[in-house]
């Protein structure tokens, strides 16, 4: 069957101004979906959680309506993503009629079956969190998870009946060890469902912003509502065929804060909808600052934008990738920004690109010589797209870089090892090939470079084509991509500096 690439982040509170990490999630999913849109069609989500009564006390300290406060937030997080060279396939608000009404068919669908039913909620709620704790997980009477004060609720709620679905998540889980990944925050859920699963609220009737429960009694709990995006915005309940082209969901990437979220209550919904749970969640680690997650109710976000003008989108999307294992924590720095920029890509990249093109310029007028026919070097990467591309379809995108940095270093090197300049000087015919040769392979591997770097680094390395003298193709499949497939008397376009070098000092 002939399913799409699916692939979705988690939809951001719109309750303040967006941070790197926000930024990081979805540059990660833009890069599985350039990746994967290499070789088929792929769908990438993204979107903005708009309810629930954080939004509604922000939008009121500032004296708007929730939905005027929605509104007037929107551009700056699509901007963010803009920003970041970031192109999603939709982007879902909550508040969208074309949501609000697929959540409430999801609440009546439920509770028809009996998987919705009318109870009474007592207990502790973090609002903060948006979320409900048992007394036992309470830390010194604070949310566990935030530290802040949480909150007695007691009010006649509908509830979701999540001990249902226990064995069947136990079983899927087992049957699935590669579900959720990275292993750590599976064996971690699987413990949690060991513990066993308890019903929970899904209405909230102390405030008002939300989706209205149909036939009145309040409004969904803004996660019973958020969750739901991933299937209301490919069509669950409007458009068969769509939805069933893209469920259930190749890579739904989060942040491991809200694993049991997408893990355990996520799965279960989907499961009492009659649906499949989704191919992998991938809880990736946090950035952080001095051992401290970045976030925007820590005190120490920053902002996103500056660092992109700073360093430029491309290279902080390089950074973003190339910095840790995904999936692990990773500190972050604007030294360590500035070092991967200046080293990896200005050193490494940009220079070969520079010397290449300066070199052809000056030996051959610019034009790309005729290719050198079978060689060692063409073999050795021959299987590199491929692997490349398995290893970050697999996540594994540090990986994949290293395995890319293998052909810039190998580049490199045979301009040091074959020193073209000497060649250049003598007069027979076995160096004027030579020289040729490598000239055409320089040219021709910064071509692959930038065919394997274009998901990551979408802008540069479309720059990277231009400076080549190349015009369509850069998205192109990977498994199509042969070695002295550049055209000869190709005539090349050398210009500014891919990555200027960027003075860094330390405060
Ligand atoms: N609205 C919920 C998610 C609902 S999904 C159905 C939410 N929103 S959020 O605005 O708090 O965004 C959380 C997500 O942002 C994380 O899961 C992660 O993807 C990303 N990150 C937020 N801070 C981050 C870091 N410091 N580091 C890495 N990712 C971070 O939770």
């Amino acid at each position: 069957m002939n399913r799409a690439f699916y692939v979705t982040t988690p939809i951001y509170y719109i309750s303040g101004n967006p941070h790197i990490g926000h930024a990081y999630t979805t540059v990660v999913a833009d890069v599985l979906a350039r990746t994967a849109r290499t070789s088929g069609p792929a769908f990438f989500l993204t979107g903005t959680d708009e309810h629930g009564q954080k939004v509604a006390n922000a939008a009121s300290a500032a004296g708007k309506s929730p939905q005027q406060w929605c509104d007037d937030l929107i551009p700056r997080w699509q901007g963010l993503f803009a920003a970041y060279h970031v192109r999603y396939d939709d982007f879902i608000r909550t508040t969208q009629p074309r949501h609000e009404r697929a959540v409430q068919a999801v609440f009546e669908r439920l509770r028809d079956n009996g998987d919705v039913y009318l109870g009474k909620y007592e207990g502790w709620y973090c609002v903060a969190d948006e979320t409900f704790w048992l007394e036992s997980k309470l830390v010194d009477g604070k949310c566990p998870t935030c530290g802040r004060e949480v909150q007695w609720l007691s009010e006649d709620d509908w509830f979701f009946r999540l001990s249902k679905y226990r064995d069947r998540l136990l079983e899927h889980f087992r049957s699935n060890p590669e579900w959720v990944r990275p292993r750590s925050v599976y064996n971690e859920m699987m413990a949690l469902l060991e513990e066993g699963l308890e019903d929970f609220s899904i209405s909230r009737t102390n405030f008002d912003w939300g989706i209205p429960i149909p036939g009145g009694g309040g409004v969904i709990y803004v996660w019973f509502d958020a969750l739901l995006n991933y299937i209301t915005a490919i069509g669950w309940s409007t458009d068969d065929a769509r939805f069933r082209t893209y469920w259930p969901a190749s890579v739904q990437l989060i942040g491991k804060e809200i694993a049991r979220f997408h893990t355990i209550i996520w799965p279960s919904i989907l499961f009492a909808l009659g649906e499949e749970a989704p191919q992998l969640v991938f809880a990736h680690g946090w950035i952080t600052v001095d051992g401290q997650k970045i976030g925007k109710s820590w005190g120490n976000a920053v902002d996103p934008f500056a660092l992109a003008e700073r360093f430029g989108a491309d290279s902080m999307r390089y950074f973003l990738l190339r910095e840790a294992p995904f999936g692990s924590d990773f500190s972050y720095s604007e030294e360590k920004i500035a070092q991967r920029h200046n080293s990896d890509l200005g050193n490494d990249l940009g220079n070969l690109l520079r010397r290449s093109l300066a070199m052809l310029e000056k030996y051959r007028e610019g034009i790309v010589p005729p290719a050198p026919g079978e060689s060692a070097f063409a073999q050795r990467f021959a299987d590199l797209p491929l692997r490349v591309r398995e290893q970050i379809l697999d996540l594994r995108f540090r990986e994949a870089l290293e395995d890319v940095w293998e052909l810039v270093t190998a580049l490199n090197r045979r301009i040091d090892d074959e020193k073209p300049w000497v060649l250049a000087k003598s007069a027979d015919d076995a160096s004027a090939r030579q020289l040729d040769g490598l000239l055409y392979d320089l040219c021709e591997g910064l071509r692959w470079l930038a065919v394997l770097l274009h998901p990551v680094m979408p802008e540069r390395t479309q720059e990277m084509w231009r400076q080549l003298g190349l015009v369509d193709g850069i998205d192109r499949d990977w498994s199509v991509l042969r070695w002295g497939e550049l055209a000869q008397g190709t005539r090349t376009l050398p210009g500014d500096a891919l990555f200027p070098r960027i003075e860094f000092v330390s405060s």
